[in-house]
């Protein structure tokens, strides 16, 4: 589908104005779209004074489906066509490094089942495994998990006692963290093969470990922010530590990673022929969406409808301004600039 921009220029910046939409706690709570979302998008889609149709990406820090099943589901919940190439979740980031693991076994974490599978092989990935295969392969792996039917229909059969894996991908939120956790304490300490003689140094053949999302929590539907695969991440590494006395080396993307970032002004840039826009972020989590907005130099417009609640003081980063929803950040921003 050729999206027809409208490029006008900031007249802050003489830059062409882009948006860039966190989706949980600011566009979608749990299922739902929040109320303020439609309009939001409906007044960047042109429906504003000036007439104008504003791009905008989608960045999120969520996954554990393929982009183009998520913009299938998200047009649905906000009532507009979400293109897959105005999309950037959490592992999108992994097309980029994918090649490099093209011929070798790789362990991918999160999501349901093996739909993270699928999603790394349409990245590139060719030889990938899960948590779930290993312990249908070797059932005392973990014995207080026995895999349900549905489990045993998504596995991939293998003898892992073959298989030295060179990486692990943690690509969205583990669903069974302790599975999860033993298996990839298992895998590092072997220089990985599960099962495999501990080593005494296991950084002398490493086993790459990617995190995809640092967010600790995140807000779903439920009155509280929920756990991320930060606090997985974090889960990880006290239980690695206490093992080893050490924690292990990672990778880390999604938002505020700089690499997030960068990728995200590469597919902006890609989408306005070549121009930089200035960005403005609306997003709900100070500690990924502001700091990672401020470091990359971006405006940002903290909504309240997600993580951050004003009422317990001011934000851990601080952003250019903020608004009670996410239409009313659309609305202050397009004051702003033109
Ligand atoms: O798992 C998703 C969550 O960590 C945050 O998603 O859209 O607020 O970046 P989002
Ligand atoms: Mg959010």
């Amino acid at each position: 589908m050729r999206l027809i921009i409208f490029l006008k220029a900031s007249s802050n910046t003489g830059r062409p104005l882009a948006f860039a939409f966190d989706i949980d706690g600011v566009l979608i709570r749990g299922g739902e779209a929040l109320p303020a979302a439609k309009e939001a998008l409906s007044i960047i889609n042109g429906n504003n004074a000036l007439g104008l149709k504003i791009p905008y990406i989608l960045l999120t820090n969520g996954g554990g489906v393929s982009e183009v099943e998520r913009c299938r589901k998200l047009s649905i919940q906000l009532g507009v066509q979400i293109d897959p190439a105005q999309y950037i979740q959490a592992h999108t980031i992994l097309k980029t490094v994918a090649h490099k693991y093209a011929d070798v076994p790789v362990l991918v974490l999160g999501g349901k089942g093996d739909t993270v599978r699928k999603v790394a092989e349409g990245y590139g990935f060719n030889e990938v495994y899960n948590t779930l295969d290993i312990l249908a392969w070797n059932p005392s792996v973990w014995p207080l998990h026995t895999l349900t039917q549905d489990e045993h229909l998504s596995v991939k059969s293998a003898d892992f006692s073959q298989i030295s894996f060179a990486a692990i991908f943690v690509f969205h939120d583990p669903r069974n963290w302790a599975l999860d956790i033993q298996v990839i304490c298992d895998v590092i300490q072997s220089g990985g093969i599960v099962g495999g003689p501990y080593l005494s140094d296991h950084g002398r053949s490493p086993v790459d470990l990617v995190f995809c999302n640092p967010d600790l929590i995140w807000r779903s539907d439920f009155e509280r922010p929920r756990l991320g695969q930060g606090a997985f991440k974090d889960a990880f590494q006290t239980v690695f530590k206490s093992l080893t006395g050490s924690n292990y080396p990672h990778v880390l993307y999604g938002k505020p990673t700089m690499a997030t970032y960068s990728f995200a002004e590469m597919v902006l840039k890609d989408r306005l022929r070549g121009q930089l826009p200035s960005v403005f972020p609306a997003p709900d989590n100070p500690e990924s969406d502001i700091a990672g907005a401020n470091a990359a130099q971006w405006k940002s417009i903290l909504v309240h409808t997600g993580v951050y609640n004003p009422q317990q003081g001011p934000p851990s980063h601080q952003p250019t301004h903020e608004a009670e929803d996410v239409v009313q950040a659309v609305r202050w921003a397009l004051d702003q600039e033109f």
